[in-house]
């Protein structure tokens, strides 16, 4: 699947907006800045269709994409950003939370973290949501690059542990550098299964 172009397809402030689901649908989820965009960006090896950026909250619509007529692929905009306006923050994460619980056709949640900074609150009330709402999700380390391998590893031990009895965590962890490169090979390999043949 991810041999395909990639095309931009449509980008959605409110529900009402979120186009058909006609395609098996996968999200990248997590904080601000967390490297949503570079690694969809990586994933792809196409440069130029998702914008990244050095200034947190840069994604804030949901933005599909479509990979050809095998997968559709969403960067959804980040949380946790501190200094945007409380009404903004808020009405971003309603968005995101309802995309999350309601969309059919979503077949995983890539939720993104930093390796470095490890889960925050904001995490957990996505995780606890996509519990109840029966989403499968897993967790992707980010920016493995800019620490230890050691400390990779650490990481990923303590989210397994956590998060252990969660029924629709899928396991394993999986680590990745869109720097670097590292894991994201291993994890087109993962997402390619859940695309149409
Ligand atoms: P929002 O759209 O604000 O939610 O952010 P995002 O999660 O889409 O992050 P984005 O991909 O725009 O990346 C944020 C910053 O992190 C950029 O400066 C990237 O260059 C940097 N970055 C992303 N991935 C990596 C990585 O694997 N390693 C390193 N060192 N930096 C990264
Ligand atoms: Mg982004």
């Amino acid at each position: 699947a991810f041999r395909n172009k990639l095309d931009f397809f449509a980008a959605a402030k409110v529900s009402s907006s979120f186009p058909p689901v006609d395609l098996p649908e996968i999200a990248f989820a997590g904080r601000s800045n967390v490297g949503k965009s570079s690694l969809l960006n990586a994933l792809t090896r196409q440069w130029g269709v998702v914008r990244t950026s050095d200034k947190p909250g840069h994604t804030q619509t949901i933005n599909f994409f479509n990979l050809g007529k095998k997968l559709s692929l969403v960067d959804l905009p980040g949380y946790g950003f501190a200094y945007a306006k409380e009404e903004v923050k808020d009405a971003w994460e309603e968005l995101v939370q309802e995309y999350v619980s309601t969309r059919v056709g979503l077949k995983r949640v890539c939720l993104l973290i930093d390796t470095k900074w490890g889960m925050k609150p904001r995490d957990h009330e996505l995780i606890d949501l996509m519990e109840r709402s029966e989403t499968n999700y897993q967790i992707v380390l980010t920016k493995t690059d800019v620490v230890f391998p050691i400390d990779v590893a650490r990481r990923a031990m303590q989210i397994e542990n956590t998060l252990k009895s969660n029924k629709s965590l899928v396991q394993p962890v999986m680590m990745v550098s869109s720097q670097t490169g590292a894991g994201i090979r291993c994890l087109r390999t993962v997402l390619s299964k859940l695309s149409r043949l």
